[in-house]
């Protein structure tokens, strides 16, 4: 890796003659599975990918992990959006060059990628390399989340994403919430 791949807040262009060529011949026929889930929706997707293709699978972490509480992840997704803060990362692929195909798949948060997303994208050199998003939202579409991974991935192949309605965190708080609300227990 070279030093500008290491750090995540670099955009990721710029690539050298030597890495250059090392993008058009991946040494790894396996294609990589990157995620980034909160709730587990997009990991079980993550999962079936990585057995039907045999890929080597990769959890996409910030390094500050995000509050628990559900409101509190809301309020801080859209002060990171609206100010398009780029959270670190846990840990970065080390050699994401040997692989020709990236599989990348996130929650949709707030209409668009969550910020870690922008982090990983900005952090990693995916030029030459075909970039296949799964997308998992709560039932209002992918927003603008494709452009986005398009305008961090410019040189990338980048195919149709696969996107899917999964159960949603803030259906089953009000649901549970209204259950509590009435069981008769006295408090
Ligand atoms: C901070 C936050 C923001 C969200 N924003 C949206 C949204 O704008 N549109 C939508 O359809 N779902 C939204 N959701 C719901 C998630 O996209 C959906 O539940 C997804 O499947 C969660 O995936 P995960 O379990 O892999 O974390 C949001 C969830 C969270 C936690």
């Amino acid at each position: 890796m070279t030093a500008a791949l290491s750090l995540p807040l670099t955009s990721g262009l710029g690539l050298s003659a030597s890495s250059a060529a090392a993008q058009q011949a991946p040494s790894r026929a396996a294609p990589l599975v990157v995620y980034f889930s909160r709730t587990g929706n997009t990991r079980v997707v993550a999962g079936q990918i990585r057995r039907a293709h045999g890929a080597d699978l990769f959890e996409i972490e910030p390094a500050a992990p995000y509050p628990e509480d559900y409101e509190a992840v809301v309020r801080q997704a859209q002060a990171e959006r609206d100010t398009g803060y780029r959270p670190p990362l846990r840990a970065m692929v080390a050699d994401i060059r040997s692989y020709g195909v990236v599989f990348i798949g996130f929650p949709i948060w707030g209409m668009s990628t969550p910020p870690v997303i922008r982090s990983f994208l900005a952090g990693h050199d995916l030029s030459g390399k075909t970039l296949i998003p799964f997308v998992t939202h709560g039932g209002y579409g992918l927003g603008d989340s494709i452009s986005v991974v398009a305008a961090h991935a410019p040189q990338s192949r980048l195919l149709e994403p696969f996107t899917m309605r999964a159960d949603q965190e803030r259906e089953t708080l009000s649901q549970v919430s209204r259950w509590l609300g009435n069981t008769p227990i006295g408090r």
